[in-house]
C-alpha cells in the first residue's frame, strides 16, 4: 500500500509556536506517523517565529482568498525538536498583512483577540484546500487532519470548494474555544450564504469556526476517550452537545502521548541531575536546584508541590489558592509556575509575599523552568474543572512527579488513584478526586502527604508512573487506523 499522505492543520506547533498542548501534539504527531511509514505535513500560519524556524524555504504557489487578497505559500523544513535527526517538510503561509504582528497568535499585546482573527484563520481553511486540489505539484494529501477551532473552517471549505473531495479530520482539543464571530464576518469568507444556519455554520447567531469543523469535518476525534464521552452532554458539550450526539458515530477519542525526544528524565538538557526509575535519589539534586532557584528554603524533606499552567478557569486553580495555608502548615511547599487571568496572578503572587521561602511564583511562560519543574517538583497539582486531555499530569507521571488531579476527560483516563488495594495490585500512579470542592481537593492534598510521609509506597507509585509513559506511537497508531478507514484502505 503506498504511504498515506496527511495535511496537518494547526495554529501551533512546539518548538516554534506554542501557548499550551496543542502545540506539543502537532509537533510530536507528524514524527511518530513517519515511524508508521505515513507521512504528515505541517500547514501553519506565517508567525515570525514559524518563519524563523523555516529552513530552506521554496514558493509552492499563491492562493486567492476570497476577500479579495492574495497570500504566499511556502514549502521548507522543520527540524526535529532537541536537535534530532529527522526533519519534517511544512507549509507555511507567508503573509505579513495577517500574521506578522505584535502579540500573540490570537490576541494583541492588550490580550485583546486580533480584530481580523475570522480572515487570519480563514486564510489558513483555504490554503489547505489549495494544496489539497492540487497547489503544490510534487505532494497532494489524501486527506486533511485540522485541530481546533482554528483550522475548523478547513472542513467547511473542502466542502464548499467542490470536487475533487479531499476528506477532513478535525480534532477538538478543547471546546470551550469555539472561534466566534459577528455575522457579518461571515461574509467575504467564501462559503456559501445558506450555510449560516443553525445546521451549518451559525451558532446562537453568530459564526462559530469550531461548529463548523464539527459539522462538517467526516471524521471527529478528541484528545481523550472520557473528553469524547463527555462533550456529549450538556455539562461539558459547551452548547454542542446536541451536534456531537447527533454526529457520535463519527467521533473517537484518542489518547495524547509524551513527545520523547522532548520530556525525558534519563537525557533532558535542562536538568541537573538525569536519572530513571532505578535512580530516584537522583531527583534530590533537582529538587534543591529548583528550591535555590526559585527562592524556596532548600529543604529536602519538605514536599514539593507545584504547578505549570495556564492561569484560566479550566484549571480549576481557585483551590490550589484556598489550600495555600494548609499546604504551609503541613509542611510542605508550593511553586507554581504560570501566566494568564490577572486575577489569579495577583492572588499566587500575594501567597507567595505571605509565604516567604515556602510559596514561590514565577508568572509567564518559561519552557526549561517547566521541565526543571518535572524534574525536581514531588507532586504536580492538576485540579481541572475540565481537562481534554491534559499533559502535565503524563509529564509529571514520567518524570516521577507525582499528579494530583481531579477525575475529569483525560485526566481520569490517565492517573490511578492510590488507595490499599492500588497500592497492593501496583497500579496506583497518583491521587485522584472527585468533586471541584474545597473539602474534596483538601483530602487529597492530606492523602498526598500521608504516601509521602511513607518512603517505599512513594517510591512505588513514582516508579509505577514511570514505568508505563504514554507514547505517541499509540495515539499514532490510533490515528493511522482512523485515516484508513475514512479512506477505504483497511
Ligand atoms: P492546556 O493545553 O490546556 O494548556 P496541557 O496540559 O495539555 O494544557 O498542556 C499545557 C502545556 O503547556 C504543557 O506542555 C505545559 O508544560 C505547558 N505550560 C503551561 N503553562 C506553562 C508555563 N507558564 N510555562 C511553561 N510551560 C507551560
Ligand atoms: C487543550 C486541552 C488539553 C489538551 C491539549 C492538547 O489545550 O486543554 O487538555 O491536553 O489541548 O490536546
Amino acid at each position: 500500500m503506498s504511504e498515506l499522505k496527511i495535511l496537518q492543520v494547526s495554529a501551533e506547533y512546539f518548538p516554534l509556536i506554542k501557548t499550551g498542548g496543542l502545540a506539543d501534539v502537532t509537533g510530536a504527531l507528524p514524527g511518530a506517523l513517519r515511524a508508521l511509514g505515513c507521512e504528515a505535513r505541517p500547514l501553519l500560519p506565517g508567525f515570525a517565529a514559524v518563519l524563523d524556524g523555516l529552513q530552506d524555504p521554496v514558493e509552492v504557489g499563491r492562493c486567492d482568498l476570497p476577500w479579495g487578497r492574495w497570500v504566499r505559500v511556502l514549502r521548507g523544513q522543520l527540524p526535529d525538536p532537541e536537535g534530532g535527526a529527522g526533519h519534517t517538510t511544512a507549509y507555511v503561509i507567508d503573509s505579513v498583512a495577517l500574521y506578522q504582528r505584535p502579540g500573540g497568535p490570537y490576541e494583541t499585546p492588550e490580550r485583546q483577540p486580533h480584530p481580523d482573527n475570522h480572515q487570519r484563520f480563514a486564510a489558513l481553511a483555504w490554503v489547505a484546500v489549495a494544496l489539497a486540489h492540487g497547489l503544490d505539484a510534487d505532494w497532494r494529501p489524501d486527506l486533511v487532519h485540522g485541530h481546533d477551532w482554528h483550522a475548523g473552517l478547513v472542513p467547511a471549505c473542502l466542502k464548499a470548494a467542490g470536487p475533487p473531495f479531499v476528506p477532513s479530520v478535525f480534532t477538538v482539543h478543547n471546546l470551550a474555544y469555539q472561534g466566534l464571530f459577528a455575522r457579518a464576518d461571515f461574509d467575504g469568507l467564501g462559503l456559501p450564504w445558506h450555510w449560516f444556519q443553525p445546521d451549518g455554520v451559525e451558532f446562537h447567531g453568530q459564526l462559530s469556526f469550531m461548529k463548523a469543523g464539527l459539522h462538517y469535518a467526516d471524521r471527529l476525534t478528541t484528545v481523550s476517550p472520557s473528553y469524547a464521552r463527555e462533550i456529549q452532554t450538556a455539562e461539558f458539550g459547551c452548547g454542542f452537545e446536541g451536534l456531537l450526539r447527533h454526529r457520535h458515530a463519527a467521533l473517537r477519542g484518542i489518547l495524547n502521548g509524551i513527545d520523547e525526544r522532548v520530556w525525558h528524565p534519563g537525557r533532558d538538557r535542562h536538568l541537573a541531575a538525569h536519572y530513571g526509575a532505578d535512580s530516584l535519589e537522583r531527583r534530590a539534586l533537582n529538587k534543591a536546584a529548583l528550591q535555590a532557584e526559585s527562592g524556596l528554603q532548600v529543604c529536602p524533606e519538605r514536599p514539593l508541590f507545584t504547578v505549570v499552567s495556564r492561569l484560566t478557569e479550566q484549571k480549576g486553580l481557585p483551590l490550589v489558592l484556598q489550600a495555600c495555608d494548609l499546604l504551609v502548615e503541613q509542611g510542605a511547599q508550593l511553586l507554581v509556575l504560570g501566566s494568564g487571568d490577572a486575577g489569579l496572578e495577583s492572588a499566587f503572587r500575594l501567597k507567595a509575599l505571605q509565604h516567604p521561602g515556602q510559596i514561590a511564583v514565577r508568572l509567564g511562560y518559561d519552557e526549561a523552568l517547566s521541565h526543571r519543574i518535572f524534574g525536581g517538583g514531588d507532586v504536580i497539582l492538576v485540579p481541572s474543572r475540565f481537562e481534554p486531555c491534559g499533559l502535565t499530569q503524563l509529564y509529571g507521571l514520567a518524570y516521577g512527579c507525582v499528579p494530583l488531579v481531579r477525575r475529569v476527560g483525560g485526566l481520569a483516563d490517565t492517573v490511578t488513584d492510590t488507595d490499599l488495594l492500588s497500592l497492593v495490585d501496583g497500579s496506583a500512579t497518583g491521587v485522584v478526586f472527585e468533586r471541584m470542592e474545597r473539602g474534596d481537593f483538601e483530602y487529597a492534598l492530606r492523602r498526598m502527604l500521608a504516601l509521602y510521609r511513607r518512603p517505599q509506597d512513594w517510591r512505588q507509585v513514582q516508579r509505577t508512573g514511570m514505568a508505563r509513559p504514554l507514547h505517541w506511537s499509540d495515539a499514532a497508531a490510533s490515528y493511522l487506523t482512523l485515516y484508513r478507514e475514512l479512506l477505504g484502505r483497511c
